[in-house]
């Protein structure tokens, strides 16, 4: 067990995974706990959530489960209740929740549209809006929001117009609370990960690969400069140092975990 986060209390929403294998918020949650904290596992899917607190258990780390909807504000409002009421602090808050629907602008229904922005974006609002007021008491706190590397580009093949609006929404709210709140002790930070090889793709946007997750998977593989896609661990280990008292003077950054995918010109 390390102790980069020794101590700290974090929430990590979408703490499960969607599918099989490791998610990315999975994945944070275990690094989390790995490095100390004791992790609040939040999930809609209280099972998925379970199966990560089993696999921390049988490392030796701390977490307790808590099914909620971020989407739904009055679950937002629970999660922090209840943390406090059991910890008395909030050190770092995880918001990993989010889903991509493709399709463009003509494609997406008004429905679809308000989906994709209560889970992406809405959601992240909430939980932050409730979780500033004791950060502020603290006087310290690690705001972490998962964006995408959608955020500021566009995949041609792949077209996600609400996604990609919101996650870049994640981006602004982030630097908004991180200026506001810098001087208060609270840093917030975004993460925008590019092609990752985790449950999600084959759940949601495997149509858009042709729906064979082999296929799909090979394609991601060669759209990377690497020659491989990112792993949700990769994703976990930025959130972590961010989380932690390393990262003391970054504040307000989007930082693309992409394996360099950004930096190319094709
Ligand atoms: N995989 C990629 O290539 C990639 C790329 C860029 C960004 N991302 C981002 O990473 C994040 C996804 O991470 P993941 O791999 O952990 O996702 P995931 O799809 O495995 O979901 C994790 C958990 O979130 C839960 N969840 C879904 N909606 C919820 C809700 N409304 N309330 C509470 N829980 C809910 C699910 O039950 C699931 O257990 C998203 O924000 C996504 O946009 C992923």
């Amino acid at each position: 067990m390390g102790n980069r986060v020794k101590g700290k209390v974090a929430i990590v929403t979408g703490a499960g995974s969607i599918g099989p294998g490791i998610g990315n918020g999975k994945a944070s949650a275990i690094l989390y706990a790995r490095e100390g904290a004791i992790v609040m596992l939040v999930d809609r899917n209280i099972e998925a959530a379970e199966e990560t607190k089993h696999i921390i258990e049988e490392e030796g780390g701390n977490s307790f489960t808590f099914q909620a909807d971020v989407t739904i504000p009055n679950d937002c409002k629970s999660i922090v209740d209840n943390c406090i009421k059991f910890y008395n602090k909030i050190d770092i808050l995880h918001n990993n929740v989010g889903i991509e629907i493709p399709g463009g602008v003509v494609e997406t229904t008004e429905e679809i549209w308000d989906r994709v922005m209560n889970v992406n974006l809405k959601s992240m609002f909430l939980t932050t809006k409730y979780v500033l007021p004791y950060m502020q008491k603290q006087e310290s706190g690690s705001i972490i929001n998962i964006s995408s590397l959608n955020a500021i580009r566009t995949l041609p093949s792949c077209i996600s117009t609400p996604y990609a609006v919101a996650k870049a929404g994640v981006v602004a709210l982030t630097r908004e609370i991180a200026i506001q709140y810098a001087a208060k002790g609270i840093r917030a930070n975004a993460i925008l990960p590019g092609l990752m090889n985790t449950p999600l793709v084959a759940a949601t946007i495997l149509d858009s690969y042709g729906g064979n997750i082999e296929k799909a998977m090979e394609t991601r593989d060669t759209m990377c400069i690497t020659g491989k896609q990112g792993e949700a661990w990769d994703v976990g280990y930025a959130a972590l140092f961010l989380a932690s008292d390393e990262a003391k003077y970054i504040n307000g950054a989007a930082l693309l975990v992409d394996g360099g995918l950004t930096k190319i010109w094709r």
